[in-house]
């Protein structure tokens, strides 16, 4: 398969093809009411794209191509099906360049260091996924002599996948490649922001999967994502997004009595011990805190929780190493850093951080400097800010930012660096800077968080469950077992052969 470099005119060619079109039972269609949406740059306002603006009609009509297509495909061999999305992640990594340019052109996130990863990281899950087919097996049970017992695991049917706007192609490929892999057909809901790259990697999935089995939708949550999620015929539901947008999928799903797969927001906390090696966790949190991603990501390391003896220093090296990033043209090879996906993201991202600069005794360190060139003067860039001076129950370290935001908070003793830590309503990442493994494995065991991390603070990838406690949702993502449990119902079987 040839490898096909694409400039950023032809992929604004792809996105007028793609202008205003879902994609259903193998086709790009309109939306039945004919209307759209627009896409911006967030860099420039510039317009991408439009997309469409689907409705109930188009709702019943992505469902019902699902229901048409998804018996056939779970007829296919386990193996075969896992072929097809093997073959599947060979073309997306062909084309991941073009799709890296989409998702950089939509979202504002900067091309080298957020996007290209991105777009290998998507050919690698459908991969994983792929490989794993093979392994829908379920077990015999030794009950009795004169009857075999044993448990299938059949596909649920049609799932509904909701997605965001913060790694949408990732996402998109976490959720879409368990579920076709145990042999459901998937209805796609893109974010608002960020449709285009979606769309496009789903047109190339088309190519190798039987018409239906993958539909896209965009359009907004009221309008097309709660009547995709509502609808009697969808029997899993699977998400990734706002706290508050999951409680109204729960709750819409348990109407009718279908499961859930919930991955919501976090505010994860870096624990810096005092033995810890400050170069590394200097490193270790830019890396966690995503300040490359504009801190867009619900793993974000947003509360670094300082052993005192280390705080000053801490904070002054952090923001000299920040402060090295260059924010700007997310299609620049240079820029390490681009522009916050929306206004009202924007907007909520720089009233956080006036909130914060309000509190007394708070101190802002301003980092890096905003894009000079004219052509950006309207861009949504937003300077990363470093906290200190703010207490672990104020709002700042309480509550879900999204935005280049975190606060650095001293504690003297590791039970109340521990205590502080589980002190938030999330559970989702936690990671622990130490040099001391007895200290490192009392921090594994009393922190309530899903992915718990020592001396780094990676974002997750295929093979490790992922998934949060308390708020941060329900389930995990990721795994063999994952796949099991959420794309798959069990059913057991008793022949008597007396
Ligand atoms: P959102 O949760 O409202 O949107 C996510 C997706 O859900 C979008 O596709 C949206 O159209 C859809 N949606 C919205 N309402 C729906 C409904 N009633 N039924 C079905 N689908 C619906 O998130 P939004 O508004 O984009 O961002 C708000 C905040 O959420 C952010 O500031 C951030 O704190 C958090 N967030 C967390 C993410 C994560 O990775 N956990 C990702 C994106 C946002
Ligand atoms: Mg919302």
């Amino acid at each position: 398969m040839s490898l096909s470099i694409s400039s950023a005119d032809q992929v604004r060619a792809t996105a007028s093809r793609l202008d205003s079109r879902l994609l259903i039972d193998g086709l790009l269609v309109a939306a039945q009411s004919g209307r759209a949406f627009e896409v911006r740059h967030p860099a420039t306002g510039e317009l991408v794209a439009k997309a469409a603006d689907a409705g109930v009609a188009d709702v019943e009509a992505a469902v019902a191509s699902a229901v048409r297509a998804q018996p056939a495909w779970a007829a296919l061999p386990a193996r075969e099906r896992g072929k097809r999305l093997i073959a599947a992640s060979q073309l997306l990594g062909a084309h991941a360049d073009e799709l890296a340019m989409l998702i950089a052109l939509e979202s504002g996130k900067a091309l080298r260091t957020e996007c290209r990863p991105e777009a290998a990281n998507v050919a690698d899950v459908l991969q994983f996924f792929g490989g794993l087919a093979s392994e829908l097996k379920g077990e015999t049970v030794p009950l009795h002599s004169k009857v075999l017992a044993y448990t299938v695991r059949e596909p649920i049917g049609v799932v509904a996948a909701v997605l965001p706007w913060n790694v949408p192609l990732m996402l998109m490929a976490v959720k879409i490649a368990p579920a076709l892999a145990a042999g459901n057909a998937v209805i796609v809901k893109s974010a608002e922001e960020t449709p285009l790259a979606v769309l496009r990697a789903a047109e190339l999935l088309n190519e190798v999967l039987p018409k239906g089995v993958l539909n896209v939708l965009s359009g907004d949550g009221p309008g097309c994502g709660a009547p995709l999620v509502a609808h009697p015929q969808v029997g899993k539901v699977t998400f990734t997004g706002s706290v508050e947008t999951g409680r109204l999928i729960y709750g819409a799903a348990a109407a009718k009595l279908v499961p859930v797969t919930l991955e919501l927001g976090g505010k994860s906390p870096m624990l810096v011990m005092a033995d810890a090696d400050l170069d590394q966790a200097i490193e270790g949190a830019v890396v966690g805190m995503r300040f490359t991603r504009q801190g867009q990501s619900c793993t974000a390391a947003s509360r670094m929780l300082v052993h005192r003896s280390l705080h000053d220093a801490f904070v002054v090296r952090l923001k000299a190493r920040v402060d090295r990033l260059l924010i700007g043209d997310p299609l620049d090879e240079r820029t390490d850093v681009g522009a916050i996906i929306s206004r009202p993201q924007f907007d909520k991202v720089l009233g956080y951080i006036e909130l914060g600069r309000n509190v007394p005794g708070a101190v802002a360190h301003d980092c890096c400097s905003l894009p000079a060139d004219a052509r950006f003067a309207d861009g949504l860039f937003v300077r990363p800010v470093i906290f200190t001076g703010l207490d672990n129950r104020s709002r700042l370290a309480r509550e879900e930012i999204f935005g280049p935001v975190t606060c650095v908070i001293p504690f003297d003793t590791e039970e109340e660096a521990l205590a502080m830590a589980n002190d938030s309503d999330f559970g989702l990442a936690a990671s622990v800077w130490t040099r001391d493994l007895a200290t490192a494995l009392r921090a594994v065991d009393a922190l309530q968080a899903g992915f718990v991390q020592v001396n780094q603070a990676q974002v997750a990838g295929p093979n490790i469950s992922y998934g949060g406690f308390k708020q941060s949702g329900l389930g995990k993502e990721l795994t063999l077992e994952s796949m099991l449990e959420h794309f798959t119902r069990s059913k057991s079987v008793l022949i008597n052969f007396i």
